[in-house]
């Protein structure tokens, strides 16, 4: 696959990006069907058979059950291959989500999650919406924390990932990357995507197969060509524990990618 620029931080990035909430948390989801966490051996399998296939982009999140703590354990040496992102402000506890946007928790949790990834720096960082985007810009202390922590390199760019239109287009005036929904039944965020063309931010799309509630491959192909056709996405961040439906990801999403060239 080739590598597209994360809008100007100088980070390159596939247009298919692995989404890992299914290796670390399987409780209040809201896919089509019931799962079992992979097993070591199935994430190793995993994640090499993404590289060997060309994506370089990791999507996890403290809230993601042990996503970070499997991927610090599983990606070994290898972590420089890739483009890690992670989140901040949900914290999910007890099978509960709950939020905390304060500067000093901010700090705390990407410290902790270099920590936890064995790592020393984080490619991006976003904050985790849960849905007041602009209170949330406007009143809490995220936003000033990730400026703190990309001033000391521990973290390369930042941004959010939102759920409105304000919001969104809030963070393409401010931050680096927008993480925004798109999919064949919601484009209520397109003006977002459209500003992040604008402003060379990096635009970041998350549930573009609608968390699986797709047709077969017809569906997953129609999906990547919606989501691909709106100027401004830089890559769409797919969930899957399935080594056959990634390989068929890749191979719909060159297809479509193709045609468009
Ligand atoms: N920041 C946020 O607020 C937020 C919210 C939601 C998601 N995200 C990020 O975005 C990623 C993607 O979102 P998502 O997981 O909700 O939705 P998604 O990527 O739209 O859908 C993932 C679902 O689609 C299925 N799938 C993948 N490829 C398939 C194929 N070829 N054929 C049939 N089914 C297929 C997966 O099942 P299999 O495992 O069986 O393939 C999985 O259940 C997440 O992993 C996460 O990293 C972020």
């Amino acid at each position: 696959m080739e590598l597209r620029p994360l809008g100007s931080t100088g980070i390159e990035v596939s247009p298919l990006g692995l989404g890992t909430v299914k290796l670390g948390r399987n409780q209040q989801v809201k896919y089509p069907r019931a799962f079992d966490l992979p097993s070591d051996g199935q994430v190793i399998e995993l994640l090499g058979l993404a590289r060997e296939l060309g994506i370089n982009l990791l999507d996890t999140a403290p809230a993601y059950g042990s996503s970070q703590e499997r991927l610090g354990r599983l990606l070994g040496p290898r972590r420089e291959e890739w483009v890690i992102v992670s989140k901040v402000g949900e914290i999910f506890e007890h099978g509960r989500s709950r939020f905390d946007f304060s500067f000093d928790y901010t700090i705390t949790t990407v410290e902790q999650s270099l920590a936890t990834l064995h790592t020393d720096y984080l490619d991006c960082v976003l904050i985790h919406s849960d849905g007041d985007d602009l209170n949330i810009l406007e009143q809490e202390g995220a936003l000033d924390a990730l400026r703190e922590l990309k001033r000391r390199g521990l973290i390369l760019s930042h941004g959010m990932s939102s759920k409105t239109v304000e919001g969104g287009l809030r963070v393409v005036d401010e931050m680096d990357v927008v993480m925004a929904t798109c999919n064949l039944e919601y484009n209520a965020e397109l003006p977002v995507l459209a500003a992040a063309r604008e402003r060379r931010r990096g635009v970041l799309i998350k549930k573009g197969l609608m968390s699986g509630h797709i047709e077969g491959e017809e569906g997953v192909r129609r999906s990547f060509r919606h989501v691909f056709s709106q100027p401004g996405v830089t890559s769409m961040i797919v969930g899957t524990i399935n080594p056959i439906h990634l390989r068929d990801n890749v191979r719909l999403l060159g297809q479509v990618l193709d045609d468009k060239a």
